[in-house]
């Protein structure tokens, strides 16, 4: 179990320490793929822990004005917003995903998820369904492998299931086939809709 802290400090010197090797330095196709296919432009949209948030600014740029990200760490956002000048600066709003009270019609999830503590988890489904309007939906990629120490901390489907069932019906909880290389076989698409 780790007995790291897991706070803005420590997210932000990973991001100074440039100590960042989840961040696969693209928007993931398999997040604007979805969206484009099944989502209006006008929609609310949350990335949590949206790092330097690639899917934030290719879904702005393709129209979506109403897309937010959220993350604790100061540094992640002068990054991002460095890349992306004109991308409205307070829709990256910075503080803790379990304390931000607005509501969404999609949150994306990409590796927000295992990198919260275990113990955070029934908070999380908590959280993900109060901030969804009525049939808001959350979609993304969770992992299906468990890691030595973490974060990022696995899962499986069976846990996943046990977690969101109950608040949520499971549209989508499958393996997928359009993981990048590195993550091959190590990862699930869940699609999720607010009960
Ligand atoms: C593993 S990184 C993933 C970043 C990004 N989604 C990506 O795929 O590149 C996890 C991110 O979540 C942020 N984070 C962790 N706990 C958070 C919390 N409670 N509220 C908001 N952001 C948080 C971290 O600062 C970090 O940017």
């Amino acid at each position: 179990m780790t007995t790291v802290n897991l706070d803005s400090d420590y997210w932000n010197n990973r991001y100074i320490e440039n100590n960042t090797g989840w961040d696969i330095g693209y928007a993931n196709p398999i997040h604007i793929d979805y969206v484009l296919d099944n989502i209006e432009k006008s929609a609310r949209i949350l990335i949590p822990g949206a790092g330097n948030g690639y899917e934030v600014s290719k879904l702005w740029n393709y129209g979506y004005s109403n897309v937010f990200a959220i993350d604790l760490s100061l540094e992640a956002k002068e990054r991002f917003l460095s890349q992306n000048p004109k991308f409205p600066a307070d829709q990256y709003l910075i503080g803790d995903f379990f304390e931000l009270n607005q509501k969404f019609d999609l949150i994306l999830e990409q590796t927000f998820f295992c990198a919260i503590k275990r113990n955070l988890r029934s908070q999380y489904a908590d959280k993900i369904h109060r901030m969804l309007n009525t049939n808001g939906k959350l979609f993304g990629v969770l992992f299906s492998i468990e890691f030595q120490g973490g974060p990022p901390f696995g899962g499986d489907t069976e846990e996943y299931n046990r977690l969101f069932h109950s608040k949520f019906s499971i549209v989508k909880l499958e393996k997928s086939y359009q993981s990048i290389r590195s993550r091959q076989d190590k990862e699930l698409i869940i699609e999720l809709m607010k009960k």
